[in-house]
């Protein structure tokens, strides 16, 4: 396939999905069409239940879509092999969930590691990038904490280290601000953006908080199921 990786960061045609089966059947996504350019911060807004986070976790590779397509860097996710698709997804995309799901039997520090570890890097080294990564998001002190002795925003902080430790090419958050104050969170998204700007790196962030919109490149309104529009930012 050709790699038009410098064109487009994710790509998506026609993709739906939905859930359950007869009278409980949900059409979460009715056909989405989507591009993320690289280097770019893209904010997903639109009502709840309107198809956000599922459409994050196709992007992803965390649900397969019914129909449609989804590149992501020119490769096509349905394509891939369970393990390739895993590999990807280790390698190229780091995914703040909305419920953080952090894992309560390991320090911050051990959470923050896990991509490094799964993408091979060696025990010390990839815990002394997870404090660090720890201390951009002003949680240095308490890499040694387990996540719930955390308030809501620093397990937040957590799941966003852990997002970007890697330096994924691609980051996708759910929500990523709605623990935190608007200082904490005016300061996570110049952390987010900073990995991304200059860098041709991309971001997708589902947000209902209009705080931060100010942060993003373009805004994609989504309805129902369906992107309604793509606005540019008013520069
Ligand atoms: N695992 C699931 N099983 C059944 N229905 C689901 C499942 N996940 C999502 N849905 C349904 O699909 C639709 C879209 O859900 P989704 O979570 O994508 O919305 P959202 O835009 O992220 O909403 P919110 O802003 O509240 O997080 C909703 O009607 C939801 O009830
Ligand atoms: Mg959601």
């Amino acid at each position: 396939m050709m790699d038009t990786s410098n064109e487009v960061a994710v790509r998506c045609r026609g993709v739906t999905k939905s859930f359950g089966v007869g009278a409980a059947c949900t059409q979460a996504l009715r056909g989405v069409d989507l591009d993320v350019p690289p280097g770019e911060l893209v904010m997903l807004v639109g009502p709840s239940g309107c198809g956000k986070t599922t459409l994050i976790s196709v992007i992803a590779g965390i649900m397969t879509p019914d129909e449609g397509q989804c590149t992501l860097f020119g490769r096509d996710v349905s394509s891939l092999d369970k393990r390739e698709l895993s590999r990807l997804r280790g390698q190229t995309i780091g995914f703040v969930f909305q419920a953080f799901n952090l894992v309560p039997t390991l320090s911050v520090a051990q959470n923050v590691a896990v991509p490094l570890l799964i993408n091979g890097v060696p025990r010390p080294l990839a815990l002394e990038r997870a404090r660090e990564c720890l201390s951009d998001v002003g949680l240095g002190d308490r890499c040694e904490a387990k996540p719930l002795d955390l308030s809501g925003g620093q397990q937040q902080r957590v799941a966003i280290a852990r997002a970007v430790v890697h330096r994924p090419r691609l980051v996708v958050c759910d929500e990523p601000t709605s623990a935190l104050d608007h200082k904490t969170g005016a300061s996570i998204m110049e952390m987010l953006k900073s990995l991304v700007v200059g860098d041709g790196k991309s971001l997708i962030i589902v947000t209902h908080d209009q705080r931060i919109f100010n942060y993003a490149d373009r805004m994609a309104h989504m309805d129902d199921g369906r992107i309604e529009s793509v606005t540019h930012a008013a520069t």
